[in-house]
């Protein structure tokens, strides 16, 4: 049989574009797929500072006019290999000629409906290849399968490409005024009610790709369940729960390359299982001295993160003078609402050498954090996967979190009575269950340091890697793929 072909498409990828965790996704999952005989590729824009990076290391494929409504727009296509993937992307310097990834809502929902109408025509000859699967990635890639449906199979197009929709986070559905959707998208009118893919006023491109994605998959199995709920379901848990059959949760991984402890250049002291300790102390003492913490016995408790409501930053605000009561040093490195950015600050003032804040996206620093912290706290409200309680675990340091989505299918609670455990849990998302497992986090580690080392040791000796995930992914993606319609073309 020949090799499975799919392409992703995403808004982002590390290390060419990176906002959120979806750029980790698309920088890893593709080359572990190919790892295991997938022929998998992906599919950017060019933005500005990968063209000025990149450009020549590329080569030239295509260039063409694609029509997005009633525009005609340049439409370059170029390709190179990175890390053995072939990864094309498209060019068109009014959208893409930015130093940022994202603009400013109302041009993005033109700027992604371009992006995706250039993807479509680029498929087969343009890119010498045809793929059997588009796995699309939230919003900015959601209307794809819709587009499929409504233009390209009614005339008789791609009638074997299936699609995947992976949702990294329902909360952004990218819904734009109806007007405007039409218009970039075409929406025939039939489609133009909320059985369609229209949410009140707005086209809401997230639920056109629930509606007609061929299956559709999030991060994990717990938030897969949860987004059928009303609570967790942001408005779309009836449609999703009508398509439960299609509907899955795959793990996410993460690069356990980068974030390795025993190779981490990042890192004031590198160790691995056998030295975890005296590793730890060296990098928490480093850590102290860096972010300006007092030297004592103290646990540190870790968070790098957006400082977003998601995050669940304000059960950590609500109950910070009472953590440090309870003798916890906190370290934390984040940027977002300027409202807890503040907060954070008076916190320091309030507690100079037992809470540190850099407010700042610093890649070096957040190794350290992971390396040098006890703790890990990540009290989410809602997560579909999460990364970084993977990553501390990885560097033995033991993730306190929510138990909901992601958080739940990685970390293992501690059980007193096995010993059993890889960080802990609290409940409900109140700010008072926080500081009770905090404490006896704590507690356990003054108390019982055999027990908490033991407890560092089943941590860091999980398997993360995306191997796990991209075998998950080929099964899906088999399960897709039946007989044939039309016969396959040799790839050149
Ligand atoms: C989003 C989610 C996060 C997930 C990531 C990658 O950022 O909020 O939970 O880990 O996507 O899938």
């Amino acid at each position: 049989m020949s090799r499975t072909r799919v392409l992703f498409l995403s808004s982002e990828m590390a290390p060419f574009a990176k906002v959120g965790g979806l750029a980790d996704v698309i920088g890893t999952l593709p080359g572990a797929l190919r790892g295991i005989g997938i022929d998998a590729r992906v599919i950017l824009p060019l933005y500005a500072p990968i063209k000025r990076r990149f450009i020549d290391r590329m080569t030239l494929l295509d260039e063409r006019t694609v029509r997005l409504g009633w525009r005609s727009q340049y439409s370059g296509l170029y390709v190179m290999n990175h890390d053995g993937v072939p990864i094309y992307f498209v060019d068109n310097e009014y959208y893409f000629g930015h130093d940022r990834v994202y603009v400013e809502y109302g041009f993005d929902i033109e700027r992604y409906a371009f992006y995706q109408r250039a993807v479509l025509d680029a498929l087969g000859d343009p890119m010498n290849f045809l793929p059997d699967v588009l796995h699309c990635n939230d919003w900015q890639a959601a209307m794809v399968p819709f587009l499929l449906e409504s233009q390209f199979r009614p005339k008789g197009y791609h009638l074997d490409l299936r699609t995947v929709f992976t949702i990294h986070n329902l909360m952004y559905q990218g819904l734009h005024a109806k007007d405007l959707g039409t218009d970039l998208f075409d929406i025939p009118a039939r489609y133009l009610t909320d059985e369609g893919v229209l949410s009140g006023p707005a086209t809401n491109p997230l639920k056109a790709a629930v509606r007609y994605s061929d299956a559709i998959t999030t991060v994990s199995p717990s938030y897969a369940a949860e987004i059928m709920t009303p609570e967790f379901g942001e408005g779309m848990d009836d449609l999703l729960r009508s398509r439960a059959s299609v509907v899955s949760g795959v793990l996410n991984g993460i690069d356990t390359v980068s974030y390795d402890p025993s190779t981490d250049p990042y890192l004031a002291v590198k160790y691995g299982v056998s030295d975890v300790l005296p590793g730890k102390t060296a990098n928490r003492k480093a850590l102290r001295k860096e972010m300006g913490l007092k030297e004592d016995a103290s646990t540190v408790a870790g968070m790098v993160t957006r400082l977003y409501s998601q995050k669940g930053v304000d059960l950590v605000l609500e109950v910070l003078d009472l953590l440090v009561a309870e003798g916890v040093q906190l370290a934390v490195l984040g940027s977002g609402d300027p409202g807890y950015e503040a907060a954070l600050r008076q916190a320091v003032e309030r507690h100079p050498g037992r809470v540190a804040f850099v407010n700042a996206f610093d890649e070096g620093l957040a190794h350290r954090i992971y390396a040098g912290a006890d703790l890990f706290l990540m009290p989410s409200r809602f997560e579909p996967c999460g990364l970084s309680q993977m990553i501390s675990m990885r560097y033995g340091t033991l993730p306190v979190v929510r138990e909901t989505g992601g958080l739940r299918d990685t970390v293992t609670s501690y059980n007193e009575f096995t010993g059993e455990g890889t960080g802990f849990y609290f409940r409900n998302p109140f700010a008072c269950e926080l500081l009770d497992v905090v404490h006896l986090a704590v507690q356990l580690r003054k108390k019982n340091p055999e027990a908490f080392s033991r407890l560092v040791l089943q941590a860091m000796s999980q398997d993360f890697s995306f191997r796990r995930s991209a075998e998950r992914y080929a099964e899906l993606y088999e399960t897709l793929l039946g007989p044939r319609r039309t016969p396959k073309r040799p790839d050149r």
